[in-house]
């Protein structure tokens, strides 16, 4: 089988879905691989890499998608809203289909990818078991981005991180506060610690007060408990109004004390929540940072704006999106490598083989046969149940 391989289009995108690295291991599986000319270039991987590893290179983008069995990509329609319906008219019943395809966005854009007749996969729906771990492109991609909003924070903000004691004085460390700590976040502290910030970070799930502890940072205790914090999946669920709302009450003062501010807490499927209000903006020192990974989804700052970085009330809110973009090597390696996994888990003697009592299979698999056949995407947009799957 062929696994191709097109060059990203949404506008920034700088990742690529495989690496030159594996291709070895995918070959041994009995796959050979196609890259469009220049698709890892912006990431640091030139054409001739992929061919020293046994890849060949297609100069037009209509060659893989005609050649190719499996279209592995990171940006698919649906994740891409900007450029990504281009490639719909190049998608052929049978063929499959896997990258980031915000399987929970909108459902006409997953039942346009479903007319396509093409079987699809989204990685945003990989079950966080130990056995996926090695293909959780989230995870990969939460790890970048924490650390990348680190360094934004540094660069913006009008003073240094770590505590220094010189000829010319003591210079205090930077307070970091961390909100929701998720992968994202847990990298994020990691980052700052490393930089020698003071760092305090909270999230509405207490299970993660140890995680936290353990990488230096100080746990945010509220004295409001959240209603079922987590579900099975290990997410957070979302709270009502008032839960928020008696959130923000007592985070004010909490923030008011910070110098940077980064926010990554999200809910799958949900607009994020309003964290950091403009008068919890207001009442920070004029020159602190705030850096909003949720800005995708309607950010956790209410002045923040979604692409853009702004100063309001003297401070810097950067609502930067795509960040994981801004790191594309090891973004590209890890979420190559996440990919690889999660094919050779379904190739058996050079062919895929959709094993449905595979929970990863079955949790992945969006589209198939022009249906929707993923459970959970049916009922959170309250589509009837599927009487048969095939
Ligand atoms: N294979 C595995 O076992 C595996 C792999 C990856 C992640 N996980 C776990 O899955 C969970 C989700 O990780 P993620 O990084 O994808 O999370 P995420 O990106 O969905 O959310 C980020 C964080 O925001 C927090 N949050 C949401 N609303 C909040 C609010 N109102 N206030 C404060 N915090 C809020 C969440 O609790 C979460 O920790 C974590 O427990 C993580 O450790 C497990």
């Amino acid at each position: 089988m062929l696994v191709g391989v097109p060059r990203e289009t949404f506008p920034g995108e700088r990742r690529v879905a495989l690496v030159p690295a594996v291709i070895p291991n995918l070959k041994k599986a009995g796959l050979e691989v196609v890259i469009e000319a220049g698709a890892g270039v912006e990431a640091g991987y030139p054409d001739a890499e992929y061919t020293a590893k046994g890849g060949t290179i297609a100069a037009e983008r209509v060659e893989v998608f005609r050649d190719a069995d499996i279209i592995l990509q990171v940006l698919c329609y649906g994740s891409n809203d900007v450029t990504g319906k281009a490639d719909l008219p190049l998608l052929r019943k049978g063929q499959a289909l896997i990258g980031f395809l915000r399987p929970l966005g909108a459902v006409v854009t997953v039942q346009t990818i479903a007319e396509t007749g093409v079987t699809s996969f989204s990685v945003e729906l990989m079950p966080r078991t130990t056995r996926a771990q090695s293909m959780d492109a989230l995870s990969s991609m939460g790890t970048i981005c924490g650390y990348k909003a680190v360094l934004l924070a540094a660069d913006t903000l009008p003073r240094i991180f770590p505590m220094l004691t010189t000829a010319a004085g003591t210079i205090t460390p930077a307070r970091v506060l961390i909100m929701g700590a998720g992968v994202a976040g847990l990298q994020a502290i990691a980052t700052a610690r490393r930089l020698g910030a003071v760092v305090s970070a909270y999230d509405l799930r207490p299970a993660v007060k140890e995680q936290v502890q353990s990488l230096g940072g100080r746990f945010v205790e509220l004295a409001i408990e959240a209603k079922d914090a987590q579900d099975a999946g290990g997410y957070a669920k979302a709270q009502d109004e008032s839960f928020y709302q008696k959130q923000r009450e007592l985070l004010g003062q909490v923030v008011a004390q910070h110098d940077v501010v980064i926010t990554a807490a999200v809910i799958p499927g949900k607009k994020s929540p309003v964290l950091v209000t403009k008068e919890m903006v207001a009442a920070m020192a004029p020159g602190s940072v705030i850096v909003d990974l949720a800005a995708e989804r309607g950010g956790n700052c209410e002045l923040t704006r979604t692409g853009e970085k702004v100063v309001e009330h003297g401070v810097s809110i950067i609502g930067s999106i795509n960040l994981a973009s801004a790191v594309p090597y090891h973004a590209s390696q890890m979420y190559a490598k996440n990919l690889t996994n999660f094919l050779l888990n379904m190739v058996k003697d050079g062919k895929l083989t959709l094993n449905m009592e595979d929970e990863i299979v079955r949790s992945t698999l969006v589209t198939e046969g022009a249906e929707i056949v993923n459970p959970r995407i049916r009922e959170f947009f309250s589509l009837p149940a599927m009487v048969t799957q095939s």
